[in-house]
């Protein structure tokens, strides 16, 4: 019953394997779910909008801009109304416009629009499965989050023998109703840090950095999308927080570091991503302090180390730090991995225009002990989606070991 009410957006693209789609649309509204049908002008040569009309029960969706359509269920009503976006068969050229974020049909435009969780069961020759370019496209959509049923091996339409089939509607279907019951963080508890701390002076003034907190709301939003709890601790920020995230506010480090060290016994998964003032006031004025002084001295002292504090912990979560670097990026986020011994880091160049502090996008180079990825820029909310797909993974081999 996993598909139960779940609402699919089957697209369907121009290859010999979309006769069998009539079939998968069968077979998911046997299981109870809803579903909607986009075909690509090419898929339309393969199979009829009249009997896929006729077996979904709602009409069927070709045109990007369509006037009937914009009315009523236009591309982005559609790219929201989807849990799923199931692209059965996908061809190569449809993977690549995916991949490269191409938006030139109603399907690759929904596709840019969706926060559905996207799933493709490919169909093609051997050859094209195999060539570079596809199995290059294969890799980035997977790093962008999207699942793959198949495809499978055997004789195929044109003769060939190898690896390109599309998957059976029946295993399509089974497929999907596995994926859904299995959320990649279903019941994990996370504990993220986000934001800036704010170390004060005296009672009017502080000292504090640039962070805005985008990228830990990201992560956090992402994590509940993939079924985790979250405990989000964030600093001072002015964005507002997931509706799904236990939300704690906090000022100084001092105070996130007790409000981490308190919910951490019950996290499987503690993600720092918090511009925390390394150094405090050692001595806070009572009261204003008065420019009577030439010249103002402050002494500073060390703040705790959260995210190192948390690896040390006898039994940790699985943790993951943020390295913000302006020079020797790689190095040193190397460095931190090991000398705080984290599980994973993200690096980010802090000196590259338009990325990262207080912007809406960023790049990260994801780093754990037996691999690395180069996520390119995006924005923070795609970026946070491929990030806790990695911790997801890792976290999973780690535990399975
Ligand atoms: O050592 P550095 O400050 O560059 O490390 C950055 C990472 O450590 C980030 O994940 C940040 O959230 C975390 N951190 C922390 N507590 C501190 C300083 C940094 O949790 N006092």
């Amino acid at each position: 019953m996993q598909l139960f009410n779940k609402k699919i957006l089957l697209g369907i693209t121009g290859g010999i394997a979309a006769y069998k789609t009539p079939d998968v649309v069968r077979k998911l509204t046997a299981q109870g779910a809803q579903v909607r049908v986009v075909l690509t002008r090419g898929a339309a040569e393969f199979v009829s909008p009249l009997s896929l009309q006729a077996v979904s029960g709602n009409p069927v969706h070709t045109q990007l801009l369509d006037e009937q359509a914009e009315a009523g269920m236009g591309h982005i009503e559609l790219a929201k109304w989807a849990d799923i976006l199931l692209i059965a068969p996908a061809t190569a050229n449809c993977m690549a416009k995916l991949a490269q974020g191409l938006a030139d049909d109603l399907l690759t435009t929904i596709y840019l629009a969706t926060d559905a969780r996207v799933c493709l069961a490919p169909a093609m020759n051997q050859k094209m499965w195999k060539a570079r370019a596809t199995q290059e496209n294969l890799h980035r959509l997977q790093l962008h989050g999207v699942d793959f049923i198949g495809p499978d091996a055997g004789e195929q339409a044109c003769g060939d023998v190898g690896p390109g089939r599309m998957v059976e509607p029946e295993a399509i279907v089974s497929s999907l109703a596995a994926m859904s019951g299995d959320d990649k963080l279903a019941g994990k508890h996370l504990v993220i840090t986000a934001g800036p701390t704010r170390e004060p002076i005296d009672p009017v003034r502080y000292v504090s950095n640039h962070s805005s907190g985008k990228m830990g709301f990201a992560i956090a939003q992402a994590a509940i999308e993939q079924g985790a709890r979250v405990t989000l601790i964030a600093g001072p920020v002015t964005i507002a927080p997931p509706a799904n995230a236990t939300t704690i506010s906090v000022t100084t480090a001092q105070q996130m570091y007790e409000a981490v060290m308190r919910h951490i016994p019950q996290a499987d998964i503690f993600v720092a991503t918090a511009a925390v003032a390394d150094y405090k006031v050692s001595d806070v004025a009572e009261n204003k302090i008065k420019k009577s002084d030439e010249k103002l001295t402050l002494t500073f002292v060390k703040n705790p180390d959260i995210l190192k504090e948390v690896a040390a912990l006898p039994s940790p979560p699985f943790t993951v730090g943020f390295a913000a670097e302006s020079q020797d990026v790689e190095a040193y986020a190397r460095g931190k991995l090991r000398n705080k011994k984290l599980d994973m880091i993200a690096a980010n160049d802090i000196t590259r225009e338009g990325l990262g502090f207080n912007s809406d996008e960023n790049a990260l180079h994801v780093i754990w002990h037996d691999g690395d990825e180069h996520l390119p820029p995006a924005s923070k909310t795609d970026l946070a989606k491929t990030l806790i797909a990695l911790v997801a993974k890792q976290y999973n081999n780690k535990m399975s070991k």
